[in-house]
């Protein structure tokens, strides 16, 4: 089998050789990206009057047709052409005749790869974006309905101090509007347009490099040849803003999967996110957040290949590159799906309100108001800690908590404490007190919540 480049070879190209290199088995992904890429390149060859206007819509009649057959899953992919390039252009030429060989006029692979993986990435981060937003969704409208409901809240993983269920909720909230930001602001970058940098060289054809780009969407075009082709940064971006993303859902992952245990049993998740075990008939699986925590992973994987595969690179293009395809593509489906399990979980997972607020009444969760409320009558805070250390300790010898210990051990521990620690030490009254800025009281969550609601419509598309 002849191939496109054949022309300085003396010998047949082996198979098991062309399967080793070639892309097609993957990049067949971008078809859509490719032919439109082609199709802005050859509009523009014809503007340019490189081409002649019958040549350039013969070309754009081929193309669109193989746009319509790719839709319908109706083009064949050979090894033998290597990738989605060559097989789309073999395509091409054998619907148009050798008239379609024009089409390569002014432009290399390696101008066209880049473009696709542009486009590739422009339209996959604009759909992370919107499902970024969707999940933000889900978490406000589960915060509204929450603002008064108490958790306890932990460090080191130990009871530490009572918060809103709404604050924690609001907290990855938070760290979605982190990524979104991040994947917005990567945008800039990616779209710019590599097209007509050629091989590596630019071209001796009149090109109008901002005419294929405006036609593509581009905002601008790649100022320097041998960086256009080169550049794979827009790719590492979409790595690495995905792996803090996994990172972020991982952790909230994990958070779902201990309050949906039985020792917990904070939340119910939805059936439709839960398993079943094959031989425990009790049992229901927090699968699908263990498998979003689990599959944070690979996404690390592909951030460190691509970082790895790059670092060696002379200018311009190495084959090498073509190693940046599959990370991505894996990548894009693993967030994509990821966002859309935890905006379902999110969304339908019942929250145990009673069992929750039987966890911060059984609990030292308020040991710190007692001792703020020596401060603030004047004890300094260290001895205040003392003080509230020992009463703990106390109770804890006796089997109760701070609430059940009779006012004479208060009395004896301060002259300070006086009969309204009772009211004090109630968790509500403590987290309604925590009204400091970003704080868990109920005014402040409240307000963070139609902040949310409010960022939602700025970032809404
Ligand atoms: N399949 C190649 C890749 O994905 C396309 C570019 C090939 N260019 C070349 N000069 N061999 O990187």
């Amino acid at each position: 089998m002849t191939k496109l480049w054949g022309g300085r070879f003396t010998k047949q190209a082996e198979e098991w050789v062309d399967a080793f290199g070639a892309s097609i088995p993957f990049d067949q992904l971008l078809v859509q990206e490719d032919l439109e890429g082609s199709l802005a390149h050859v509009s523009m060859l014809a503007e340019q009057e490189i081409i002649t206007g019958e040549e350039a819509a013969k070309i754009t009649d081929g193309l669109k047709q193989l746009q319509k057959k790719a839709e319908n899953g109706e083009l064949e992919y050979k090894v033998e052409n290597e990738d989605i390039h060559l097989n789309i252009e073999k395509h091409l030429i054998d619907l148009i005749g050798p008239v379609g060989g024009k089409l390569h006029t002014g432009r290399s692979r390696n101008d066209q790869v880049a473009t696709d993986m542009h486009l590739y990435v422009k339209k996959q981060t604009q759909e992370v974006l919107t499902k970024i937003h969707n999940l933000q969704t889900a978490l406000v409208e589960q915060a509204a309905e929450n603002v008064e409901t108490l958790i306890p809240g932990y460090t080191h993983l130990q009871r530490a101090q009572p918060v809103s269920f709404a604050h924690h909720l609001l907290a990855y909230f938070e760290m979605l509007a982190r990524d979104f930001d991040r994947f917005q602001d990567s945008l800039k970058r990616t779209n710019i347009s590599p097209l007509g940098a050629g091989a590596l060289a630019g071209t001796t054809f009149p090109i109008d490099r901002q005419k294929s780009a405006e036609s593509l969407g581009f905002e601008s075009v790649y100022s320097n040849s041998l960086d256009a082709v080169s550049d794979r940064d827009f790719v590492l971006e979409f790595l690495s803003n995905s792996s803090t993303l996994m990172m972020h859902l991982s952790r909230f992952a994990e958070e779902l999967i201990l309050w949906s245990s039985e020792e917990f049993s904070f939340v119910e998740l939805d059936d439709t996110f839960a398993t079943g075990s094959s031989i425990m008939p009790q049992k229901k699986n927090p699968d699908m957040a263990e498998l979003v925590r689990g599959k944070t992973g690979r996404v690390y994987g592909s951030l460190f290949s691509l970082l790895t595969m790059l670092k060696g690179l002379p200018l311009a293009y190495n084959k090498d590159m073509q190693e940046d395809k599959e990370g991505i593509f894996d990548t894009v489906e693993t967030v994509k799906g990821s966002l859309d399990i935890f905006a379902g979980m999110v969304e339908t997972m019942k929250v145990q309100t009673e069992t929750m607020k039987t966890a911060v009444q059984s609990d030292f969760s308020n040991a710190t108001e007692l001792a703020d409320y020596l401060a603030t009558k004047g004890m300094p805070f260290r001895e205040a800690h003392e003080v509230v250390g020992k009463l703990v300790l106390q109770c804890i010898d006796k089997g109760i908590y701070l609430l059940d210990l009779p006012f004479d051990n208060y009395k004896e521990a301060s002259s300070l404490f006086a009969e309204d620690i009772y009211e004090v030490l109630q968790p509500e009254t403590l987290v309604a007190r925590r009204n400091s800025e970003g704080g868990t009281g109920f005014k402040q969550v409240e307000q963070a919540v139609e902040y949310a609601k409010e960022h939602l419509k700025e970032t809404k598309e």
